[in-house]
């Protein structure tokens, strides 16, 4: 894109997620899943302006959300696998939870003056608890799936998912390892959605739940063989870090490994976009969390007492950063 079309572009960008938040929320791709509709069909049923909602949809088919043959509108492939809820890999709770954040991100010049984040640090209201988590579930799925693929998880048998939310990650991992045991550890009510999750998984024998705050409690001695530190750290600073990675080696027996997954920066701290953007989206909502780069995550992990760090790509913003003890 050229020069000023794309600092035009980035100036209205705001209007193509407030698109996509409409389709969620207003059940747009729930219901043309089910048969193309025209916008006239489509607004009665959604309960919508007629006028309105042919804006939107002809929005949607510009974003390639929608396709419209003659005068009906339905899915592209992409929407009807990820954004249709009773999809086994619907992302509409992550979508709706980037909608959440809406209010915070119109404060970010604020946040930039102060060097303060603008909300509480932790959710109290119990619907956006339910919906963080729900996001948290979704992401978890799909990246548990391709965490699987680039990292052995079978020679382990048991399992600490410290800041684990709703558990996604260790039903997953016990799911498809049969001798691994799991334990989710994060604050109380993070684990009530955890343990429903669990439950309905049927894997109560092997994926437990145990509350605490790992800042203030230890993580056990010599008590487990991995442990997963997934999207934690980037909620604190790198001296809090370092304390929460020395409670995991206490943790792990000789030759136990942690794993920490997170969005990963390059050296520069520019690049991937994601990372970048997320480390503005931490301002905003924690007291001193950030994105951090591989190097940064190694060297805690070094003064931590681990040895052999070493990172695996997962995709184009996120991956693991491993190490023995
Ligand atoms: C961003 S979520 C990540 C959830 C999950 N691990 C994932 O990757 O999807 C961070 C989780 O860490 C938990 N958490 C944050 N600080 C914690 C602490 N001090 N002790 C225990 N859990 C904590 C939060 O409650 C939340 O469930």
């Amino acid at each position: 894109m050229k020069g000023l079309e794309r600092i035009e572009e980035l100036s209205w960008a705001y209007w193509k997620s407030q698109v996509i938040f409409a389709g969620v929320e207003l059940g747009v791709f729930d219901l043309l899943d089910t048969a193309a509709r025209s916008s006239i069909e489509a607004a009665r049923e959604l309960n919508t302006d007629p006028r309105a909602t042919e804006m939107l949809l002809n929005a949607m088919v510009s974003l390639e959300l929608l396709k419209k043959t003659g005068r009906r509108f339905s899915n592209t492939a992409p929407v009807s696998e990820y954004l249709v809820s009773n999809k086994p890999l619907y992302q509409g709770a992550r979508i709706h939870h980037m909608h959440n954040l809406w209010d915070r991100w119109a404060r970010l010049q604020e946040a930039v003056r102060t060097g303060k984040s603008v909300v509480e640090d932790k959710i109290t209201d119990p619907k956006r608890l339910a919906d963080f988590m729900a996001s948290m579930q979704n992401s978890g799925t799909m990246k548990a799936r391709l965490i699987a693929k680039k990292f052995d998880l079978k020679p382990f048998r048991k399992l600490l998912d410290v800041g684990g939310g709703p558990g996604a990650y260790s039903i997953e991992f016990a799911r498809t390892n049969p001798g691994l045991t799991a334990t989710v550890f994060d604050l109380t009510d993070n684990l009530k959605i955890a343990r429903r999750r669990i439950k309905e998984a049927g894997l109560q024998g092997r994926v437990l739940t145990r509350v605490g705050n790992c800042l203030e409690v230890g993580l056990g001695r010599e008590a487990y063989d991995i442990i997963f530190v997934s999207n934690l750290v980037h909620i604190y600073a790198p001296d809090t870090n370092v304390g929460i990675l020395r409670k995991c080696h206490k943790a792990l027996v000789a030759g136990g490994k942690v794993v920490i997954h997170e969005f990963v920066l390059d050296a520069t701290g520019t690049r991937p976009l994601f990372p970048a953007l997320f480390s503005l989206n931490m301002l905003l909502g924690t007291c001193e969390g950030a994105s951090y780069s591989k190097e940064e995550m190694k060297g805690w992990l070094i003064e931590a007492g681990f040895r052999r760090p070493k990172t695996i790509r997962l995709n184009r913003d996120s991956g693991l950063v491993t190490a023995e003890k």
